[in-house]
């Protein structure tokens, strides 16, 4: 209690610090929505001035200036830049005033709110930064956004966007070729989560004409049994669709994982045989290459076979791992993805690029058609040659106003080639495997799980803890190194306990950079286990297999 006492004040008195420190920071501009300000507005822009291609220019110089500037501080590891700015949500919202108090500014107002919005953002280019999933977008990648925000073409039918759809046909076509797929095609689409709702509404309906029914067209009817099988490690993108059309929770059913988070034939099979014997009809495996927490692959091949016995649809959520097919060395966790119905691969995380931008990919081009067979005159003709209609995407994806987003991959492939992209995932995975072996040789640290991908998973093991005091220290841990400004980390909870949790996704990130986060984790945790308590020592039973055992009887 005592220990909880002064880690909260000492905290506080951190945070209190940090605030006083980059307050200077962290409101450095004027254009302020201020709450209580009831000043006249200064001035009303005419349309002239909005769309003035000489203030657009001049704003645009200073801009880039100064998101140059702030790169060079980014990825040169300032110490002046806390990877995580020291702000609270409700210090923000106090800072970002009610929208209604808007009063209109000048081009200097404009530029240093987004100098102020930039300062207070998290910074992923920072080297120190080991958190999330999110790329850390290729800088020249953004100017491909802008332009295509500018021309706001949209790819929904084809004179929206006439060159992006073009585009996204060949982007689409080269990830299909990667995987394997022969006859295969797709289209892009707002993210991971959507595109795993879009693959799943496919195979919903695909497996629904194959039992001799048409969801799209009579509802579910009595077919509210169906169900699809699904990792206990899968992202909760694959479970929400299957609630979303209305099948409940039941209608997904998790397959306990073995000791590296995967699935096993054995495990599914029973898993399989129990969901039937509850009378579900199961139409689906969804695998995870790789899962999020622990960012292990399922067995491709293995699921690929059971699915072909069982006459089920295999999607593929590869939304992080997918681009692990253009690693000569790493692509052998993929084998098996050429059988899989549907893939899901997104670009915002191991492609270098922001988001969103996810594709949907179908080994067979024609139920890529499936998910929805709307009718809608004024947008396009139902042509029944589909080959011929490749071109009208809103036939495929949820969305109508569907954003410009295939040319800033295209553009950045153009650029650099596909082997700098597989060069990163090479080096990305190398750099978890590195972090791995550094792990398991220190006796102060535990590794979570053998890393299969850029996602490392492991904690600070201190002598005469509980396994309850071990899992509140690693939180304890993770919020003091995040809130010394120092390291973005975050955290996740494995069935042996909690854990720290590295995403190396920044390709700046090298390995001094990783030996100065353990001097900070082991730093935090001497701190923060003073005074040491007199609780037995788990550690040794740990390290003697009391961990494995406890895998083992998840
Ligand atoms: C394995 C996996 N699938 C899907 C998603 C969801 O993707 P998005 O964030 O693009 O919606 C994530 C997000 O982290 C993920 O890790």
């Amino acid at each position: 209690m005592k220990v909880l006492k002064n880690f909260i004040a000492l905290h506080s008195i951190v945070i209190t610090i940090h605030l006083l420190f980059f307050s200077k920071q962290l409101s450095m501009t004027n254009m302020q929505i201020d709450p209580k300000s009831d000043e006249p507005p200064p001035r009303k822009a005419s349309y002239a001035d909005a769309y003035n291609p000489h203030t657009f220019q001049n704003v645009g110089h200073r801009i880039i200036d100064m998101v140059s500037k702030y790169l060079g501080r980014a990825t040169g590891r300032a110490a002046d830049l806390p990877v995580y700015p020291p702000v609270t949500p409700d210090m923000l919202l106090r800072e970002w005033g009610p929208l209604s108090n808007a009063k209109g500014g000048t081009p200097d107002d404009f530029f240093a709110m987004m100098e102020r919005f930039l300062m207070q953002c998290n910074h992923l280019h920072s080297p120190k930064y080991m958190g999330h999933q999110n790329a850390v977008p290729l800088p020249l990648s953004v100017f491909s956004d802008m332009i295509s925000s500018l021309l706001n073409n949209c790819a929904a039918v084809f004179d929206m966007g006439p060159v992006e759809t073009v585009v996204e046909k060949r982007i689409v076509d080269w990830m299909c070729e990667k995987i394997g797929f022969k006859s295969g095609g797709g289209f892009l689409t707002s993210g991971g989560t959507l595109g795993n709702f879009t693959a799943l509404l496919a195979a919903r309906q695909v497996m629904g004409m194959r039992y001799g029914f048409d969801v799209w067209k009579e509802g579910l009817e009595e077919h509210t049994n169906l169900a699809i099988l699904t990792s206990d490690q899968s992202h909760y993108s694959i479970r929400r669709p299957m609630q979303m059309m209305g099948l409940g929770k039941e209608s997904v059913v998790i397959v306990p994982t073995n000791k590296d988070f995967q699935v096993t034939r054995d495990a599914v099979e029973r898993s399989y045989a129990e969901a039937v014997a509850q009378g579900k009809q199961v139409i689906a495996f969804a695998a995870s290459s790789c899962n999020t927490g622990p960012g292990t692959f399922d067995d491709l091949v293995m699921l690929s076979e059971f699915c072909r016995a069982k006459g089920l649809w295999l999607h593929v959520d590869a939304a992080h791992g997918g681009p692990a097919l253009l690693s000569p060395k790493y692509r052998h966790f993929l084998k098996g993805i050429e059988h899989a119905d549907s893939v899901v691969w997104d670009f915002h995380k191991m492609m270098m690029v922001p988001g969103l931008a996810t594709a949907v990919l179908f080994r067979e081009h024609k139920d890529s058609y499936q998910a929805m067979r709307q009718d809608a005159e004024y947008l396009y003709a139902n042509r029944p040659d589909i080959e011929a209609d490749w071109y009208t995407l809103c036939k495929r994806t949820l969305e109508c106003t569907k954003i410009s987003m295939g040319v800033k991959f295209y553009s950045m492939m153009s650029l650099y080639g596909e082997e700098f992209f597989a060069n990163h995932v090479t080096d990305a995975f190398d750099l978890a495997q590195w972090f791995a072996d550094r792990t398991r040789n220190d006796p102060e640290l535990e590794l979570g799980v053998e890393p299969q991908s850029n996602i490392v998973c492991f904690r600070y093991v201190p002598h005469a803890r509980t396994m309850d005091d071990l899992n509140a220290l690693q939180s304890q841990i993770r919020a003091a190194v995040v809130e010394s400004g120092r390291f973005y980390i975050v955290q996740t909870t494995l069935p042996t306990g909690v854990y720290l949790r590295l995403s190396l996704m920044n390709p700046l990130t090298n390995k001094e950079d990783l030996e100065q986060l353990i001097v900070a984790v082991k730093a935090a945790g001497i701190k923060l286990t003073k005074p040491k308590t007199a609780l037995p020592s788990v550690r040794a039973k740990e390290k003697s297999g009391a961990c494995a055992a406890a895998r083992r009887t998840r």
